[in-house]
């Protein structure tokens, strides 16, 4: 997941090994700031919201760089050139898929993506730009959301361009595969899911494990809607975004490292653009040392009570609110 995807040929260890890099933990965080500080910044409206895999750590989906994240016990997340180029890592995927989807779809939102939810509601957030490929923003209820990476509850024909729900393709792929999905479950712990949507299966549990075909082309090869490490993400998805921004006041980031370039390149548009930013992310950012003294907000934290709390203090009772702060007349 990066725009800065490595040629083809050379996407495979050597780019696992280079995604997988988490940031130091002892570098001092420049900026700081306070709950107040925070609301002050999201009560003036206006703000796009960009998330990371931290807002559904809560719902049962890791994240990669968290102290439990996947990175951490080894997780070498799909590459991209290893799912089209090869007919055995696309068998692999499904089959881990298979399995670890379930877990994935029954995820529900937890209480920072209502957090999010209520902050648009109450005409404060412009949009929602998540890295996450869960869903779980709209679950919650949040209207306006581009999915920078796409959605796991997808899938795309490589061949026809075709895109189908990925239940529906479950369904097929469970009715090839008889018994699979029962006698895996006997083999792993089906909650230990990666944050890819998959889990990790012993290499015996594939043998036999068919793939089916697209359904529209009835040849083409299906992907997850999901952009994989080594993959570009749609020019035009990012324009849109860049122009969401360019129209915003501010800027949110919400449970992210920002490790991956496509992310961390909003805050340093941000910061060009002189655009205020908060961050709220439990441990390091890449940005940290972008962000400006005076203006930026930082905080080191969970985001389950610092949004609570954000929540609270800026959605009073309509009345009190418009006339304290104004924040909340309808945009
Ligand atoms: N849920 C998902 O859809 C999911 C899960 C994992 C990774 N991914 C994708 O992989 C890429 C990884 O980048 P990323 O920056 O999103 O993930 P990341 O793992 O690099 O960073 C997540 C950050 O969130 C922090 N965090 C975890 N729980 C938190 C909490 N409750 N409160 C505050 N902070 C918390 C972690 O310490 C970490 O710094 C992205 O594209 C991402 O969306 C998606
Ligand atoms: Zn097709």
């Amino acid at each position: 997941m990066t725009l800065q995807a490595p040629p083809a040929a050379v996407a495979r260890r050597p780019a696992a090994r280079s995604v997988t890099r988490l940031l130091p933990e002892d570098e001092p965080v420049p900026v700081t700031g306070t709950a107040a500080d925070l609301a002050a910044l999201v009560g003036a409206g206006d703000v796009l919201v960009l998330t990371g895999a931290g807002m559904s750590t809560a719902c049962g989906i890791p994240d990669y760089r968290g102290p439990r994240g996947a990175f951490r016990h080894g997780h070498v997340p799909m590459q991209y050139a290893d799912f089209v180029g090869s007919a055995e890592g696309r068998r692999r995927y499904w089959a881990r898929g298979l399995v670890g989807w379930q877990r994935v779809a029954a995820a529900r939102p937890g209480p920072a993506h209502e957090a999010v939810a209520a902050l648009e509601r109450a005409g404060l957030v412009r949009c929602v730009v998540t890295q996450n490929v869960d869903g779980l923003h709209q679950a919650a209820g949040s209207a306006v959301v581009t999915e920078l990476h796409g959605g796991l509850h997808r899938v795309v024909c490589l061949d026809c361009g075709a895109v189908l729900p990925r239940a529906q393709f479950d369904r097929r792929l469970d009715a090839a595969n008889p018994g699979f999905a029962a006698r895996t479950a006997a083999l792993v712990d089906t909650r230990q899911v990666n944050p890819d949507g998959d889990v990790e299966l012993p290499e015996e549990a594939l043998a036999g494990f068919v793939v089916v075909p697209c359904p529209v082309c009835e040849t083409g090869r299906l992907k997850p809607d999901v952009v994989f490490f080594g993959e570009t993400v749609p020019r035009e998805r990012v324009a849109r975004c860049y122009d969401a921004l360019a129209a915003s006041r501010s800027l949110l980031v919400l449970g992210s490292s920002l490790s991956v370039m496509s992310g961390y390149r909003f805050v340093r548009a941000a910061v060009r653009a002189g655009q205020p930013v908060a961050v709220v992310n439990a441990g390091p950012t890449r940005a940290d040392a972008d962000l400006v003294p005076g203006r930026d907000v930082r905080l080191d934290a969970q985001l389950e009570p610092v949004l609570g709390e954000l929540v609270a203090s800026l959605t009073l009772p309509a009345a009190s609110a418009h006339e304290s702060s104004g924040a909340l007349a309808p945009r």
